[in-house]
């Protein structure tokens, strides 16, 4: 053997054991859908050895309904050098050696070498995590639908004696009454937008939309929560900018949205300061933004402030109440109607949360095209 040859095979060996240690599966194809590279986890995962699989095509790994599709997706992307998939990180099926079909998380990435097309795809297998999604939705679900009809029982009556409807209460008994109905609403609404998430993730949530005005949506959102602000103290305004554009949303979802960011933006300044809730169009675009002067958010919890139950804790927070689902809703709420969710913050400076919308056609427009 040439030397040469040598430090070929050595690369090569070099190589794979280095993909071999890698804990997701490591696939790689050419670009007529032949496979070239099947590292450890790989094997691991579709329960095949390398040498069963390199050399054939792709879609052995894949249930019928895919393979059918990959190899016209293959020619399309070579003919139009169009791939929508790279980049991205899709969640597919694959199939195991067993035939045994299961759920896969791809990320796919391409790469050239001595000008040939190479196909990387990181393959974890996700069968665990859907199997405890699909546990904690039916949990979720059963536990709602259990708490909700008792809850109602509760809550009828409740206000009924607290209206004094069923006989006079001494002043001790109606405020015993006042705290338990509290505490009742209070668990509705944690039941409701446990429901809500649960709906809304699975993609069970309906939505209706239709074009509004921003304007009016704002000066809606402002009017809802007016006496939230008053019963706090702090001065709830609008900004001047008045954007007539229209978004298309669900009205009602909407709403929801933005009382979510103002009850938050309320909870966490003081008394005496001011939230604003303001709209501007740029760009083809509408923000809706709710800025508060409170404690602001510190820079290391930035990352996990969408994800649910989330709450920083810091003993505001925890003085403030809530269960730290608001924002997880908002932004799957948001982003299901075609929008974007973000927001900036500065610790013991304030924050301003704001949703973004493609502006929509009037309502004449529209009509008139
Ligand atoms: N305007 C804000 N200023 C400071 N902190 C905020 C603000 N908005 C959100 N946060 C932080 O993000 C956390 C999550 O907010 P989220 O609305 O999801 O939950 P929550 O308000 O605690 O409870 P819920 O909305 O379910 O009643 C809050 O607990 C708080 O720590
Ligand atoms: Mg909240």
């Amino acid at each position: 053997m040439s030397s040469n040859s040598e430090s070929v095979e050595e690369i090569l060996g070099y190589q794979s054991a280095i993909l071999d240690t890698v804990a997701d599966g490591i696939v790689c194809i050419d670009a007529t859908g032949v496979i070239t590279t099947f590292n450890k986890a790989a094997e691991a995962i579709f329960g095949y050895d390398a040498d069963e699989v390199v050399g054939q095509k792709i879609n052995m790994l894949m249930p019928m309904s895919h393979a059918r599709h990959h190899d016209s997706y293959l020619a399309n992307y070579a003919s139009s050098g169009k791939a929508k998939l790279i980049g991205t990180r899709p969640e597919v099926e694959g199939k195991r050696k067993s035939g045994e079909i299961f759920p896969i998380e791809v990320g796919l990435t391409e790469a050239s070498y001595q000008g040939r097309k190479i196909f990387v795809g990181v393959v974890r297998d996700i069968t665990e995590r859907k199997r405890v999604e699909r546990l904690k939705s039916e949990f979720i679900a059963a536990v709602n639908h259990e708490l909700r009809t008792p809850l109602t029982s509760i809550a009828g009556p409740l206000a009924l004696i607290q209206s004094g409807k069923l006989g006079p209460l001494s002043p001790v008994a109606q405020k015993s009454a006042e705290i338990a109905m509290r505490n009742c609403n209070r668990l509705t609404v944690l039941i409701n937008d446990l429901l809500d998430f649960e709906q809304t993730s699975s993609g069970k949530a309906q939505f209706d939309l239709q074009s509004y005005e921003v304007h009016e949506l704002v000066s809606r959102a402002v009017q809802d929560n007016a006496t939230e602000a008053e019963g706090r103290g702090v001065i709830l305004s609008v900004l001047q900018e008045t954007v007539y554009d229209c978004i298309r949303v669900d009205r009602a979802r909407l709403l929801q949205v933005i009382g979510n960011l103002l009850s938050n933006a309320l909870k966490f300044s003081e008394a005496g300061s001011e939230v604003w809730v303001g709209a501007e169009c740029f760009e083809g675009r509408i923000r809706i933004s709710v800025a508060d002067r409170g404690i602001g958010i510190a820079r290391e919890h930035h990352d996990r402030i969408f994800q649910r139950f989330t709450q920083v804790d810091s003993s505001a927070t925890r003085r403030a109440g809530g269960t730290g689902l608001g924002l997880a809703i908002s932004k799957q709420l948001t982003e299901q109607m075609g929008g974007e969710i973000g927001f900036e913050s500065e610790l013991e400076r304030g924050s301003t949360f704001w949703v973004i919308f493609p502006v929509a056609p009037s309502v004449m427009a529209a009509a008139a095209e």
